[in-house]
């Protein structure tokens, strides 16, 4: 097969670790007969530098014309000055919005051999970690309007504040309610709806939806949870967890949580899909501007995202099992990036851990 891959390099440590997936994935299309060609787009800092803004129109279409899109992680403090509507974060919402990638997959999964790299307590871990969060991606309070006003105190003096929306249609949510049902029909069939439907509208709307939706999914084991609930039983007991679906920002919060408790972010991958199979795939981590140019990240999650692309964008599962496989056999052989290292292992770094799963495949 031809695919046509955009390819966002990011900034800071970004391009160490996309250009070890780059290779990942180059080994893979000599593997198995077919062509990647990639297009070099800049989105975040970099699109600043050169022009101005976060994700100028061309860079975008750039995308849109693409098979799918890996992308690195962009910003970070050269970039924390510039005006809050043309930061690097920008660039990356305006990328999930101008591509319509409602959808947001985030895989929990604990590799047995980094359980002991995760900071809850083996007992826990024991029981299994194994889950994925769906986050909505293009609507909530990221999309609402965001406005900051002066505004007179009671004492009559001024004094600002500031307005997030969270905004939400039936369709919106039925949508990624959808989604959740459908992954977790491939999966365990176990579904938790977040939500916070005891304070907020949008939450009460989105309960509606969701119960809706589970009279055509009766083979799913449905449950609601209040966000605040979800995150204390995510570290209290996440084996309960097989599928959980909820909007933008409780999405962001609980994935981030999600993928610390299996050991490191450094390992968390994710797809962002919509209607169509282009989609953005990246590591869920940043750009690690502390150990930038120091060849020391980890490039796994970047690479494991190029393996769901293939899976869920390219249909080649074979490929994408095998690169997980290659990480699987060399995280065996018990080579550890920093992030993961632990006593009786050997450090490699960010090339060298390309290096390892390339020999693999
Ligand atoms: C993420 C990130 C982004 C988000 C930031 C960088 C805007 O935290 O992908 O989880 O909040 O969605
Ligand atoms: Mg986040």
């Amino acid at each position: 097969m031809e695919k046509k891959i955009a390819l966002i390099r990011g900034d800071y440590a970004s391009p160490e670790f996309v250009a070890q997936a780059v290779r990942v994935l180059d080994r893979i299309a000599e593997k198995y007969g077919h062509t990647f060609t990639y297009t070099e787009v800049d989105m975040g800092g970099a699109a600043i530098d050169k022009y101005g803004e976060p994700l100028p129109e061309a860079e975008l279409a750039k995308c849109l014309a693409s098979d799918s899109v890996l992308l690195g992680s962009v910003g970070g403090p050269k970039w924390d000055d510039v005006a809050a509507d043309k930061r690097p974060e920008r660039g990356l919402l305006g990328l999930r919005s101008g591509m319509k990638l409602f959808s947001n997959n985030r895989p929990s999964k604990v590799w047995p051999q980094l359980a002991e790299a995760s900071p809850l307590k083996s007992s826990i871990v024991e029981k299994g970690i194994d889950f994925v969060v769906i986050r909505e991606l293009t609507g909530g309070i990221y999309f609402g309007e965001h406005k900051t006003e002066t505004v007179t105190a009671a004492d009559g003096a001024s004094e600002q504040a500031a307005t997030d929306v969270m905004y939400y249609t039936e369709h919106e949510i039925e949508r990624i309610g959808r989604v959740g049902f459908e992954t977790a029909m491939k999966r365990r069939k176990k579904l938790c709806s977040v939500d916070k439907a005891n304070v907020l509208d949008t939450s009460k709307l989105w309960r509606k939806v969701m119960h809706r939706l589970a009279e055509e999914y009766p083979e799913v084991e449905y449950s609601d949870m209040l966000v605040d609930n979800c995150a204390m039983q995510i570290c209290k007991d996440p084996s309960q967890f097989d599928v959980l679906v909820t909007e933008n920002m409780f999405g962001d919060i609980l994935s981030d949580e999600a993928s610390e408790i299996v050991g490191s972010i450094g390992m968390a991958c994710s797809s962002s899909l919509g209607e169509t199979t282009c989609g953005v795939y990246e590591p869920i981590h940043g750009s690690a501007p502390d150990i930038a140019g120091e060849d020391k990240v980890n490039p796994i999650a970047t690479i494991l995202s190029a393996a769901m692309m293939l899976r869920y964008s390219f249909d080649m599962a074979a490929e994408a099992d095998a690169i997980e496989q290659a990480v699987n056999a060399v995280l065996d052989d018990g080579l550890r990036t920093a992030d993961i290292m632990s006593e009786g292992c050997t450090l490699v770094g960010c090339k060298a851990m390309g290096d390892a799963i390339l020999a693999k495949l």
